[in-house]
């Protein structure tokens, strides 16, 4: 007999958005952090959200992220059996390493395999989306994308998702300081319009952090990574900001930035031992400023959100 799934465990991925050349547009999955949310079928119909340890989220459908996405993609499925969804935080709402689109990818990640509907991922992200626009009010794609598809992702205009080629051989570090930036604050200071100088140069150094990745050029793409229009505007926003950037490029990072809408930063390295004297360096600048920090030494996941684990 063909049994269906009744419960299955998914993985997804933090990302870092923007990546200095492409707000709003570029994003990446990250190995690690990444976190796990439960799915189990349930006789009585709906979603039905649980909190799991350390996760103090709303319970209600509409105002949760996982809540509205999985809502929203077992609606378009025809609403054919209730679950019930635990979700546990690891990746902490406002740190800039795109949180709520763990979630939400999660989310349609484990419907779609309890629902065994075989959906492509990017028939997924605009379920994906539904979640994430809770969190943010808006329906952005830079983390979504990349926490669905792995890799780097790149979206125009128009919300056409183009996968890049991933530079393998890139190690980061991710220092997430612990304040909170709230995604609409961190906007805020953006001014709404910028010199054309500067977009030009900006729209260069896209085109050429793209040509680089495409030609196979992975260390010659971490010296594009120049950040024209943004980056400037938000440092005042960053914990010790100089201090970190002055600290981790005598310590050998080749690039870095602004995460998101911060207060996480990124830095590229070319080898393990960079990227740990790098990060070793950041938390010399927290802990002599006394402030409480994570910090990730991972790669570039090219794998996106997927079931670790099923029953019947
Ligand atoms: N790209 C957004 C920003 C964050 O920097 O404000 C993630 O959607």
């Amino acid at each position: 007999m063909n049994q269906v799934p009744t419960f299955c465990r998914v993985w997804a991925p933090a990302t870092v958005a923007n990546l200095n050349v492409g707000f709003d547009a570029l994003g990446c999955a990250l190995k690690a952090p990444g976190e796990f949310m439960e799915f189990r079928r349930m006789s009585q119909p709906g979603v039905h959200l649980v909190n799991g340890p350390n996760t103090a989220l709303p319970l209600e459908v509409e105002a949760n992220v996982a809540g509205k996405a999985a809502a929203s993609l077992l609606s378009a499925l025809g609403n054919p059996f209730g679950v019930e969804v635990t979700v546990t935080k690891s990746i902490l709402p406002g740190s800039g390493i795109g949180s709520s689109a763990a979630s939400a990818v999660a989310a349609v990640v484990g419907i779609d395999a309890l629902a065994e509907a075989g959906m492509r991922r990017d028939e997924l992200l605009p379920f994906a989306l539904d979640g994430e626009a809770v969190a943010s009010g808006a329906r952005h794609a830079d983390n979504v994308a990349p926490a669905l598809m792995g890799g780097m992702t790149l979206i125009d205009p128009q919300g056409k998702v183009c996968p890049l080629p991933v530079p393998t051989s890139w190690h980061l570090v991710v220092l997430h300081p612990q304040v909170v930036i709230k995604t609409a604050e961190s906007r805020a200071v953006l001014p709404g319009e910028v010199p054309l100088s500067d977009a030009v140069n900006q729209a260069a150094w896209l085109g050429r952090f793209v040509h680089d990745l495409h030609a196979g050029n992975e260390l010659e793409a971490m010296y594009a990574l120049e950040d024209l229009l943004v980056g400037p505007h938000r440092g005042a926003l960053m914990p010790h900001w100089d201090a970190c950037q002055t600290a981790a490029k005598d310590a050998g990072a080749r690039a870095g930035g602004i995460s998101g809408s911060g207060p996480s930063s990124f830095w590229v390295c070319r080898s393990a031992e960079e990227a740990s004297e790098v990060g070793a360096a950041l938390q010399r600048v927290m802990s002599a400023q006394g402030m409480g920090h994570h910090l990730h030494v991972t790669t570039i996941s090219t794998q996106g959100a997927h079931v670790v684990s099923q029953s019947h």
